[in-house]
């Protein structure tokens, strides 16, 4: 999909097959920001570990436990070490990932966090979408084949019978690392056809299809991108409803994955 001026779109399978006819065991939930994360700890009764999981020093922190007879691990980045504040963006959220994975060796990714909507495309604030498709919309390389790299368009595990189950919405997520908009991110996302913008998106996918590990995202709305509010105030506003009902959501999705084979989502 890369250049905006190109109209051939390569997006690349889905990270692994639904034909896999594995028990769902393990989950690996990936979450950027601490308030994200809290509701979801809270909901499925999660516990803190020692921090042996990973390298010394880091910030990287595991809230694991049972429930439902899954073995469930909320994996969140941590705060900067020298600001204090989350580490959002791809670069931590590859890298966690990336440890998690080796780790635990998870049978399903959820990558569960806030967007931004854009209306044009039917969002709302507090929607809960489950993506289709991730792609970026900040790495422009205006040389054939490496601009579709840069995009890096991936389907995500597809999931019929939860979006059923759940009816949550579906729309394509775009991610860069900025919580604002470029003009030239605004015209990548529209090439990316994307209803939704975040900040992790589709590193936590390049890192899954990497690794073989089926992913899929959970995101809601906190900011409408196309509207007449400023992102951060927006942003900030919204946060502490918006999380709480993404914690009610991705406990629905752990809940109907509980007992499941991959191939029964
Ligand atoms: N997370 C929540 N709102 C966002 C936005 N507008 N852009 C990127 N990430 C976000």
């Amino acid at each position: 999909m890369a250049p905006n001026d190109q109209t051939s779109e390569v997006t690349q399978p889905a990270l692994v097959s639904n034909a896999d006819d594995r028990r769902i065991s393990t989950l690996l939930i990936t979450i950027a920001m601490q308030a994200e994360a809290m509701p979801i700890v809270k909901r499925l009764d999660l516990k803190k570990d020692d921090g042996s999981l990973f390298p010394e020093g880091v910030s990287w922190v595991r809230y694991h436990g049972t429930y439902k007879n899954l073995n469930v691990n909320v994996i969140w980045p941590g705060k900067d070490a020298n600001l204090g504040v989350d580490s959002v963006g791809t670069i931590s959220a590859s890298l966690v990932t990336f440890a998690s994975i080796r780790a635990l060796k998870p049978d399903l990714i959820i990558n569960a966090g806030t967007a931004g909507g854009f209306k044009v495309k039917g969002a709302n604030v507090g929607d809960v979408y489950l993506p289709s498709d991730v792609a970026f919309h900040d790495r422009r390389i205006p040389i054939p084949v490496f601009d579709l790299y840069g995009v890096g368009s991936r389907k995500t595990f597809s999931t019929p019978e939860l979006l059923k189950a759940l009816n949550l919405k579906i729309g394509k997520l775009s991610t860069g690392d900025s919580l604002d908009m470029s003009p030239e991110d605004d015209k990548s996302i529209i090439a990316n056809d994307a209803t939704l913008k975040d900040m992790e998106g589709a590193a936590i996918a390049y890192v899954a299809d990497l690794l073989k590990v089926p992913a899929i995202f959970v995101k809601a709305v906190t900011d409408i991108v196309d509207g007449d509010k400023p992102t951060s105030e927006e942003f900030l506003q919204n946060l502490a409803a918006v999380t709480a009902a993404l914690g009610e959501a991705v406990t629905r999705v752990v809940d109907f994955l509980s007992g499941k084979l991959l191939s029964q989502l």
